[in-house]
Parts: structure tokens; C-alpha cells; sequence
């Protein structure tokens, strides 16, 4: 009797082998290295410079194009007065104004601002020298933990600019005359920037307040 073979292909399987490895040597280089993914190219981070103004200073930052401009404020330029709340802009807690306009900083690409005007609750005042809203926001005990409060303050004053520039909201009355700052008028206008603490009925007395030091 045979012992058994230590090799166990039968003849067709040693066809089929061949076969194979004669197409892939005749797989042109070029094919082949299109078949594989460079993925060293695609892990490499695309990074580019964005010069802007954040409360009055150039500031010039080389990052990846996926930072945030969230990011770049907190985690680059170290003002971490703005915050980081929900990350997906339904807290407003990230409220910053740039040229002049309110904006959630997390839903925004920072390389997207290149020569824009970036104020913080930082470039509003300081605690030795508070502006009127940071001012009535005390006064009036307009929060509680504070979190939201940066966002909260940058959105009132975009709010009062807004009704000083004749621009509606769902809530405004009369269109061909600015809004009066009725508690409906705030909530409506201050419904991005929720408050945990629910310091709400404070802030409306707060911005109230800060108007009537503009007039
Ligand atoms: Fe931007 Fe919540 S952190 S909206
Ligand atoms: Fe705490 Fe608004 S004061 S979340």
C-alpha cells in the first residue's frame, strides 16, 4: 500500500494555482498600484493658514482644515471663554460674532474666515471694565453656573444690533418699524441659547436693561 502523499493536490488544483499567479504576473504595474489605495496620502492631514482678527489682534494660525472654529479659539488661541457645550449647534453656548453677526463657532470651519473680525466674550470687556450687558447680566443675576452666560451675552448684543438694523423675527409685529423689546421679542431672538440653570426670566430682564443704556 502507498503511504499518504504529503502533498495532497490533485491535478486540477495545481491547474487552477498556476492559473492564478500567471495572471497576476501579467497585471501591468500601473494596474495594480491603482488597485491599491495610497493611504498614506489620505491619513496625511491637509493643514492651511487663516489670518483673522480676534478682539482687535491679528491673530495668523497654520491648522488642519477640519478645525473648527471653536477649536481654533479655545485649543489655539487659549480663549476659553467660549464654550463647548453640545458641539453640534443646538446649545448656542459657542456664540461668538464675527463681523458683527452672531454665529455658532462649532458649525463653522475656522479656515473659512480668512480676513473676518472675531469678537469673544473676551473682546467685550473685562472684569475690571465690564461692557453694559456684561454689567446687567450681574446685576440682574442672568445665570447660574455660568456656562452658557459667554453665549448668552454675545448673542443679546447681536440681538439689540439686529432690532437697531430693522431685522425681523418670527415674532415682530409691525415690519416697517424696529421690534420693541418685549419678553416675547428676547425669547424668541435668544431661542438658540439654551440655559440648563433656566436663568431665562434674568437674562430678559438683563438685555432689557442693556437696551435702555444704548437709547
Ligand atoms: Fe455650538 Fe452647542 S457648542 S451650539
Ligand atoms: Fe447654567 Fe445657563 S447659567 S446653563
Amino acid at each position: 500500500m502507498n503511504p499518504p502523499s504529503k502533498l495532497p493536490l490533485t491535478r486540477r488544483d495545481m491547474l487552477k494555482l498556476s492559473a492564478g499567479s500567471a495572471t497576476t504576473m501579467a497585471m501591468p504595474a500601473a494596474v495594480a498600484a491603482a488597485a491599491e489605495p495610497d493611504r498614506s496620502a489620505a491619513r496625511a492631514p491637509v493643514t492651511s493658514q487663516v489670518t483673522f482678527k480676534v478682539n482687535g489682534a491679528n491673530r495668523s494660525l497654520l491648522l488642519d482644515t477640519r478645525v473648527t472654529l471653536l477649536d481654533a479659539l479655545r485649543e489655539h488661541l487659549q480663549l476659553t471663554g467660549t464654550k463647548k457645550g453640545c458641539d453640534h449647534g443646538q446649545c448656542g453656548a459657542c456664540t461668538v460674532l464675527v463681523d458683527g453677526r452672531r454665529i455658532n463657532a462649532c458649525l463653522t470651519l475656522a479656515v473659512m474666515h480668512e480676513g473676518a473680525s472675531i469678537t469673544t466674550i473676551e473682546g467685550m470687556g473685562s472684569p475690571g471694565n465690564l461692557s453694559d450687558m456684561q454689567a446687567a447680566f450681574v446685576k440682574h443675576d442672568g445665570f447660574q453656573c455660568g456656562y452658557c452666560t459667554p453665549g448668552q451675552i454675545c448673542s443679546a448684543v447681536a440681538v439689540l444690533d439686529e432690532i437697531e438694523r430693522g431685522v425681523p423675527s418670527h415674532v415682530t409685529a409691525r415690519l416697517d418699524a424696529p421690534a420693541a423689546l418685549t419678553p416675547e421679542e428676547i425669547r424668541e431672538r435668544m431661542s438658540g441659547n439654551i440655559c440648563r440653570c433656566g436663568a431665562y426670566s434674568n437674562i430678559i430682564d438683563a438685555i432689557q436693561d442693556a437696551a435702555g443704556k444704548r437709547s
